[in-house]
This record gives C-alpha cells, sequence and structure tokens, in this order.
C-alpha cells in the first residue's frame, strides 16, 4: 500500500510508503517503462496470457499514479510495438481491445488527476475506432499541466527515427530548409516525443537485457533499470527503488567525475 503524498514543496522528502530516501528533488524527469513479462507471470499461474495483459494494466495505473504523486513530468510506456504484430491473432486482437478498455475506464481518473495523455507510434496504422478514441483522449486533456503520459502503441523507434527523417527530407525537397540546418534539435522536433523532457530513465521488468526497438535516439544518456520482476508484480515501491539506484549513479555525460584529479 502506499499513501498519497502530501508534502507542499517539491523538495519535501516523500512519505510515500516504500520512497523512503528518495530525493524528490532530483527526480528523473522523463521515465520509460517497457512493460514486459505479462504472458509469463500469467503462465507461471497456469493462465492465459492475455490475463498477464490485463493485470499489466493494474499496474500501470499505480506506477502512473506514484509517478504523479511523488513529481515526475513524464512517463512513457512500451504497450505495444511494431514487432508485436507477429503475435497470434487472437493476443494482439485482446491487445487492442484492452487499450480501448483503459481509455474508457481511466480517461476520467487520469483526468482528473490533471494527467496530459499523448500516444506514440504509427496510430494511423489502428482500427478507426481506437484511433478515435486515442484522439478523443489526447484532447481531452492537452491542457492537462500534470505528468504527461505517453502510450507507445505500435511503436518503433526505428520506424519512429524513419519518419522524422523522411518529414525533414520533404522540407529540403521544397527548399523549406537547407541541408545544414539540420541539427539534433531539429530531429528532436520530429519525433513522436516532441516537447517532452529529457529521457534519463528506462525500466525494464521481466528479466531481459535489451531495448527492444524502444526509444533508441532518446536513449543516449538514459540510466537503465532492470529487474526480473514481472510487470504485472511491478509496484511502485519497484519504480521507487529505481529512482533511488538512479540519484545514486554518476551521470558523466561524457565528461569527468568532479571529483577526478587530473
Ligand atoms: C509485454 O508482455 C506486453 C507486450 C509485449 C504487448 P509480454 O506479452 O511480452 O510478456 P512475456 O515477455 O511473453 O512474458
Ligand atoms: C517489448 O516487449 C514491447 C513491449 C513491452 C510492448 P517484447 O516482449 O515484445 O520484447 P522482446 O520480443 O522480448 O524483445
Ligand atoms: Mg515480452
Amino acid at each position: 500500500m502506499w499513501k498519497k503524498w502530501i508534502g507542499k514543496k517539491n523538495t519535501d522528502f516523500a512519505t510515500i510508503d516504500g520512497c523512503d530516501g528518495v530525493d524528490l528533488s532530483r527526480l528523473p524527469r522523463h521515465i520509460a517503462i517497457i512493460m514486459d513479462g505479462n504472458g509469463r507471470w500469467a503462465q507461471k499461474q497456469g493462465l492465459l496470457r492475455t490475463l498477464g495483459h490485463r493485470a499489466g494494466v493494474e499496474s500501470l495505473k499505480e506506477v502512473v499514479r506514484a509517478a504523479s504523486n511523488i513529481g515526475v513530468q513524464a512517463i512513457t510506456a512500451y504497450a505495444f510495438s511494431t514487432e508485436n504484430w507477429k503475435r497470434p491473432d487472437e493476443e494482439v486482437s485482446f491487445l487492442m481491445n484492452l487499450f480501448s478498455e483503459y481509455i474508457d475506464r481511466e480517461l476520467d481518473e487520469l483526468d482528473s488527476e490533471n494527467i496530459k495523455i499523448r500516444f506514440i507510434g504509427r496510430i494511423d496504422e489502428l482500427s478507426n475506432v481506437l484511433q478515435t478514441k486515442f484522439e478523443n483522449a489526447q484532447t481531452r486533456t492537452v491542457n492537462n499541466t500534470g505528468l504527461i503520459l505517453n502510450l507507445a502503441v505500435n511503436y518503433g523507434s526505428r520506424d519512429e527515427i524513419t519518419r522524422a527523417v523522411k518529414i525533414i527530407a520533404q522540407k529540403v525537397v521544397g527548399n523549406e530548409i537547407s541541408v545544414n540546418s539540420i541539427n539534433e534539435t531539429m530531429i528532436d522536433h520530429y519525433l513522436d516525443t516532441a516537447g517532452v523532457p529529457q529521457l534519463d530513465l528506462i525500466i525494464r521488468p521481466g528479466g531481459d537485457y535489451r531495448i527492444s526497438n524502444f526509444l533508441l535516439w532518446q536513449a543516449a544518456y538514459a540510466e537503465f533499470w532492470y529487474t526480473d520482476i514481472n510487470w504485472p508484480d511491478f509496484k511502485p515501491c519497484h519504480l521507487y527503488a529505481a529512482i533511488l539506484e538512479y540519484q545514486k549513479r554518476d551521470r558523466r555525460f561524457g565528461g569527468l567525475n568532479k571529483n577526478s584529479t587530473l
């Protein structure tokens, strides 16, 4: 169980169960989560894989609320990759229905918690019904000023970068911009995560140690945190553990530690 943080200043230490010691003045601004291990979680208990996905939605709800309460600026959650179409049709349909149900059930609460929802990935390839739901959720929460929740659905980072390159190439062909004006800031601007704070931390539950085509550009200097815990068992205390570990890391960005001597 966790208690809502009731601190007044951002610098107050959290009083939420399980996050003792998290320094709220040095939180990762943007956390990405590869929500993995749903199927294995279910299969270990002799349940259908799909029940693992359903349980995973509960983890997402709790973790988003916990992140929002302590003041994290943005969460990007990987829900369905451009490679996940390789799964059996029944699993894909189940997941698409689950996304639709999630919006129907959670939108009011997310909105009341001042959360701004965005969808990243090839949303244009999803069903019309889902596209409309996603657009409505985005429009309804667009002016919210709290946590930004990016849900990555039919997302692949190589696809995202390819789309950005195409937009930029078109602008060069149309003489809107010169090749020399292309820089990192411009590329950032044409990615799906444009306007979201810099990615500081990537969390992967489920016991695998790979990035699976997620936020390749944005991950340049993000810290990684892995756990064997499957996503449906991932609780706010694990989020706090990841943040605590992040706060101990020495982020040098190619430079030297401030204590280094020549
Ligand atoms: C992650 O859980 C959810 C999606 C990829 C849609 P998995 O379904 O990949 O679960 P495992 O990795 O098979 O346990
Ligand atoms: C990554 O999980 C994608 C999501 C969590 C949505 P996968 O289960 O698809 O990743 P791989 O196949 O193990 O790399
Ligand atoms: Mg998996």
